[in-house]
């Protein structure tokens, strides 16, 4: 089983990509090989709309057709068994990197029939890690968790399922008597981060083997 997670933050040590590591421990643990691609280290852009992937008869029909860096990681996720994306709450929804991925992920599998056939070759399961800093309350307040639905909805009906994992009130900053963040409670995000987070890195150890085993 081959597990590929991709890490939507910019920032390479904090809560997004902590999640993702213990996703992969978890993966690791079911015997599973596992890859972690940083958005952000890749030069690329989102979809451009050429629509090579949708032209009958055309040579990258089903395929996308831009060469970037993201090119042959797309090539690779034909040939592993699940994904795992991880992101942050960016203005209530994924980071635009991370869009940017999802439209050249998801978009040359979907078909324009009756049906909303998918092309990707087989069924795999995948998952969304999301962190927010925003309170649990506050990410169905404000929607943040029905934007999620809809693109778990897409990528089930693309790769076979989804499920979405969503990290909230996460910490932000190392200090943050540094930053003007008045509307936090400094000790109580801390608090949260030593109780709450480790919690939070245990389900996705979980999220990570439940990606790589097989059903019985
Ligand atoms: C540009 C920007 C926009 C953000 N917008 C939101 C938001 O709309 N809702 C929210 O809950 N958190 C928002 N946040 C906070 C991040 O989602 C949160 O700190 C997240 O855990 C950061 O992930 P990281 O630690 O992996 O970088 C925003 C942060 C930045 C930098």
């Amino acid at each position: 089983m081959k597990l590929l997670a991709f890490n939507g933050s910019p920032r390479k040590k904090w809560n997004t990509a902590q999640l993702l590591e213990h996703a992969l421990e978890g993966a690791e643990s079911e015997g599973a090989k596992t890859k972690l691609y940083h958005l952000y280290d890749l030069d690329f852009t989102g979809c451009i709309s050429c629509f090579a992937c949708k032209r009958i008869g055309g040579k990258r029909y089903g395929h996308c057709a831009v060469k970037d860096d993201l090119a042959p990681i797309l090539e690779k996720i034909e040939k592993a068994d699940a994904i795992l994306i991880g992101s942050p709450i960016y203005l209530g929804i994924t980071t635009g990197v991370t869009r940017c991925f999802l439209e050249r992920l998801i978009y040359p599998y979907l078909v324009y029939d009756a049906e909303r056939s998918s092309l990707f070759p087989k069924k795999i399961k995948t998952a969304f890690i999301y962190t927010a800093g925003a309170t649990e309350d506050m990410v169905k307040e404000m929607g943040m968790d029905r934007n999620a639905k809809g693109t778990e909805m897409v990528m089930e009906r693309t790769f076979g399922s989804c499920e979405s994992f969503f990290v909230t009130d996460t910490l932000q900053f190392d200090d943050y008597s540094k930053f003007v963040a008045t509307r936090f409670d400094t000790e109580a995000k801390k608090k949260r981060h030593e109780e709450q987070f480790p919690l939070d890195c245990k389900k996705a150890y979980k999220l990570g083997a439940r990606l790589v085993r097989k059903e019985k």
